[in-house]
């Protein structure tokens, strides 16, 4: 499978497919860091590549067939098409990812999704019920299955917010958490 983004949403796709027992699990990100990361969450692969490099990148990793299942967790203007293409035939594109209202249409050339029988869609918070997966989650977290305290990178004062996201537009942290008690 292919996660493409490595942030908050991409590294639990991550953790996600190492819980399903993906064999093999392809993370893309522009930062070097968030792949090292990825690597720590289970991914089998990293790659810093975009666009037709990234397709070409993952089916030279998948002896040209393409991963099943394919994640879009950031930008889909920019990444769900490279990450179409790195899918195999009928397999899933996922897209996790928010794009501003402002932009209202994606291509992706009809023919193709016609001859290549895939499915692509969205998903929200993985189509969880919150009172059925949070327990779940917590029976995971509880087992050592689940990373959750792995993900916060840094905590931050209600007056550092601006640092927060600084740091996160920077790509220094993964999840940076706010504390109103520190
Ligand atoms: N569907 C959901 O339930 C759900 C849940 C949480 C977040 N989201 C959405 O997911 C998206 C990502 O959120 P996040 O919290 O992970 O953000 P983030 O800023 O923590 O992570 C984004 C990651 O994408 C990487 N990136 C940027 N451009 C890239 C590119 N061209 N190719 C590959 N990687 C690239 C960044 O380096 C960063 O690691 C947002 O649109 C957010 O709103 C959706």
């Amino acid at each position: 499978m292919l996660v493409v983004g490595c942030g908050g949403d991409g590294m639990n796709v991550v953790q996600g497919a190492q819980l399903c027992g993906a064999s093999k699990i392809i993370a893309a990100d522009i930062v070097p860091t968030k792949l090292s990361w990825a690597r720590d969450f289970g991914a089998t692969h990293t790659l810093q590549q975009q666009g037709e490099e990234l397709t070409r990148a993952v089916l030279e990793l998948t002896d040209g067939i393409g991963v099943y299942h394919a994640f879009v967790c950031i930008d889909p203007p920019a990444t769900l098409l490279p990450a179409f293409r790195a899918t195999a035939k009928a397999g899933n594109v996922v897209v996790t990812a928010l794009t501003p209202d402002t932009v209202s249409e994606i291509k992706i050339p009809p023919l193709e999704l016609f001859t290549s029988q895939k499915a692509i869609m969205g998903a929200v918070y993985g189509f969880a019920s919150p009172r059925v997966q949070i327990p779940e989650l917590l029976m995971l977290y509880r087992r050592g299955a689940l990373k959750l305290r792995e993900l916060i990178t840094k905590t931050y004062r209600l007056e550092e917010i601006n640092v927060g996201y600084a740091d996160l537009q920077a790509g220094k942290n993964l999840r940076g958490v706010m504390r109103f008690d520190a």
